[in-house]
Formats: C-alpha cells, structure tokens, sequence
C-alpha cells in the first residue's frame, strides 16, 4: 500500500496544491518526534512530581481485573459520551453477554449545553423509562455507568468530571463526580430503584468486551467522535498512585490522548486547517489531538483544505458553494464514502457529495478531493499509530490485541488497514491484532458492573 499520491497533469497546479497541504503529510523524522514526546508525556503523567505538567492525564481506573468468568445476573449499563444516550439491560451467565435490550435517547443540544443538574435528571428520567417499560422497577439491578469523557477516578465508582470534550457544556459539572450527580438525580424523583456501583470510560468498556472475547487483548480504543485509549499498566510503575495498593499488580489505564499536546508540546504539527477547526469547535483548545482525527473533526478538516484551496484557485473554478463554506457540512460519512472511490478506483461517491455540496467540479477537483481524503485519512492513521506503537512497546507483551470501537473506525474503508500497516512498522518486535470490540462501552459496562459486583462480594468476605 503506498503513501498518497495526487495525479494531476498539469505540474505547476500539482506543486501549488501539495505546497498547500504539506503540513499534513508527516515526515518520518516528525513522527519520530511526535513519538517521543507522547512517550516523555506518558511518563510525566504517571509520576509523582513532574517537573512540567503533562498533556496525558493517564488516569487510573481502579479496574485491578477483567472478567474471570464467574460473573452472572442481571445487570444495567448506561452511554453516555455522543448525541445518544443508551440504556442497556443485559443478563450475563458464567462471564458473557447472554442476552441484551437496549434503548436509545437522543440528548437535545440544549440539555448538552445546559445546567448539569439538567442533565442528570433527563438520564435519570430515561433510566425511569426504561425500567417501566420493562417491569424491572422494584429490582434494584448494579449498574455500570458508561461516562465518556476524562475523569479523576478515586474508585470504581466515583468519577470527578475534568472537562467535557466533544459536543456537551453542561454547567457545574466539571469537577463533580458524575455517579452523585446521577444518583441525586435518582433520588430527586423517587420512583427508580437502581445501585450504580461502577463509573467507566468507554476505552475500559471496550477493554473489558474485547478481552472477553479473546485473552490477550490489552488495549481498548476508541475512533469514533472523540478518540482515546487505555492499557494495562504495571502498578509499580504507577508512581502517583497512593494510597493501599500492595496486591495490585496491574491495573487500567485511561491515557485521555484526545488531550495529547495541549499544553503546546505538539504545537510544531498543527497546519492552519488544525487551527482552524479548533477555533470554531465547542472547547477551543481542548483535546486538540483528537481534532486532528476524531470523527467529529475529519471532515471539517477536509473542508477547511477545500475552501483554502478553492480561494486560491486551484479548485471549482475558485467557486466555494455556500454549502462549503459552512462548518460541519463536509461530514466525516463523505471522506469515508471518498476514501471508498479510492479504494475501488471509481468517482461515484465523490461526485455523489460534490453535488450534495452544489459544487461544480470537473475531474481534477475530483482528483484533488479523493487526494485531500486519503492525505487527511493517512495522517489520522499515523498519529493513532504512533501512540499504540509506543502502548504495545511499553507493555512489551509477546502477543496484543487491541480492541477498537467507534464509528470512525467502524465506517471508515481502510483505516484498519492503514493502522495494521504503520503499527507493524513502528513496534515491530510486537505482534498484534486489531479487533473490532462491537458495543465495548454498552457491554463492557454491564461486565464491569458484574466485576464490581465480584469484587464487593470478596471484600465483604
Ligand atoms: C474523551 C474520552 C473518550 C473519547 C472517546 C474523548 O473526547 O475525553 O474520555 O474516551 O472521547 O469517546
């Protein structure tokens, strides 16, 4: 598979748009860089006293242990994290998922950007519904609360907010535990019997799932809207960690890469179209690495290309539709179906969304769009690649499996392919595999809540 490659025939056009976007194509001597820094912020945010804060909060779990296969009952499991809010009920027998009912919520923008307390009384409204639909009120069910959005974890089940990312800006909520704030919403109506009893991001949850599914996996990732990862790290490296913790040996890890370079150690790979999407996102500032791929951002990317290179004459006949010209309306669904022509070699749906976009366009646009796609889809690969090189080489495992949810991944063509390609390249002692964790953060609640379960029962023993 080669590196992207832009035909066009006329030379001088070829040399002005590659100069424009060659910010993005990352050298091997910048990916070198960016791996060194990801693997110096790593250390900082796991040490006691760091000289300099780090970018990567490298957020401790307190999940000492996947499932061991002895989990069963009934169990809750709420997602919490995009624009949808899913309750779940699954039945787990002897460690696995036997049977799954699921509802879905779609969160209003303004409950997204509104008080928090409001926003925990439309979960715990939800919760009521879904309960009542299906006779489960009175049973007091464990339930896992998948919370996706970085967290300062004190236990399995509290969870400090430290800052919302993606398309939520609920007031009083950043530095409050999100499982009392939905148990207080619980309580506040009265009518809802259920005893939340684990907090978890959804890398955890994808963890759990995939190491269900097969042993040796040890990574749980996320593309989707927003994108992160978490590892098993060995608790003795762990060196913030305080408190009583002698017979832990491992334990999860939430990287919160999504943040990666926000306190400017990343600055030197930021194009003008990386600043751009971050001055017009919701946080400005704020988990900058993920706005370089995550789902939310991609397209947006492509666009601001796009328009630049449309103003500079080199594309649509300098003709921007006023579709173009508007945040958000180059989705990450077209550099998917983009990177689909480039993979069968045919222009169907490029054209399809050039004339979605009311652009006029002949076939070096088409050229230049499929180009910008694949350079843009090229670079997310890398940058995701590099920061799992640098987690199996870390965890230096004779045999990994990462397991990955989030529709980026899921939609997109050939980003597993691309990831399969770089990471071989960039850890290749390392074996791995790449495993699609479907429903990680639905699924893997419940299995946590059914681990926590475990584990309470042990103690009080
Ligand atoms: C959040 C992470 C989450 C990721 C994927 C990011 O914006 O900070 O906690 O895991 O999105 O959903």
């Amino acid at each position: 598979m080669s590196t992207p490659v832009l035909h066009l025939d006329d030379p001088v056009k070829r040399q002005k748009v590659l100069e424009l976007v060659r910010g993005l194509d990352l050298t091997a001597d910048t990916q070198k860089k960016i791996r060194d820094v990801f693997e110096s912020e790593m250390e900082l945010g796991l040490a006691k006293n760091p000289p300099v804060a780090s970018s990567l909060q490298m957020e401790n779990t307190f999940l000492p242990e996947l499932c061991d296969g002895s989990e069963e009952g009934d169990y809750l499991s709420l997602d919490l994290g995009g624009t949808n809010f899913r309750v779940i009920w699954l039945r787990i027998k002897s460690g696995a998922v036997v049977s799954e009912a699921v509802q879905y919520y779609q969160v209003p923008e303004d409950v997204r950007l509104g008080p928090g307390v409001k926003l925990f009384d439309f979960l715990a409204e939800c919760i009521h519904n879904f309960m009542d639909g299906r006779q489960l009120k009175g049973q007091n069910l464990p339930l896992g609360f998948t919370f996706s959005f970085p967290m300062t974890q004190q236990g399995l089940d509290v969870g400090i907010l430290v800052s919302w990312t993606k398309s939520f800006n609920c007031s009083g909520v950043v530095g409050e535990d999100a499982v009392k704030m939905l148990n207080d919403a619980i309580h506040r109506r009265g009518d809802t019997d259920v005893d939340v009893i684990a907090v978890l991001n959804d890398t955890t949850g994808t963890l759990v799932q995939g190491a269900f599914v097969d042993r040796k996996c040890a990574i749980g990732l996320i593309l989707g809207t927003g994108s992160n990862a978490c590892y098993i790290e060995r608790a003795d490296r762990i060196e913030k960690w305080e408190g009583e913790h002698k017979d832990v040996k491992e334990v999860v890890i939430d990287v919160e890469w999504g943040a990666f370079g926000d306190n400017g150690v990343l600055d030197f790979i930021k194009t003008e179209y990386d600043k751009e999407v971050d001055r017009n996102s919701l946080l400005v500032g704020s988990f900058t690495f993920e706005k370089h791929f995550g789902g939310k951002y991609l397209g947006e990317i492509v666009r601001c290309v796009l328009v630049r290179l449309t103003k500079e004459g080199l594309l649509f006949q300098s003709n921007a539709s006023e579709e173009l010209l508007q945040h958000g309306a180059f989705t990450t669904r077209f550099v998917s179906l983009i990177e689909e022509d480039n993979v069968n070699g045919v222009d169907v749906n490029t054209t399809g969304a050039l004339n979605e976009l009311k652009l006029a366009f002949n076939k070096e646009d088409i050229e230049i769009v499929k180009y910008i796609c694949w350079l843009v889809s090229d670079r997310a690969a890398i940058l995701v690649s590099i920061c799992t090189a640098s987690l199996l080489e870390r965890m230096d495992r004779p045999e990994t499996t990462v397991a990955i949810d989030g529709s980026l991944f899921k939609h997109h063509p050939r980003l597993k392919s691309f990831m399969e390609k770089y990471i071989a390249a960039m850890a290749p002692a390392n074996k791995f595999q790449l495993m699609l964790a479907e429903d990680g953060s639905g699924k893997g609640a419940g299995l946590i809540a059914a681990i926590a379960s475990r584990l309470k029962k042990q103690q009080a023993h």
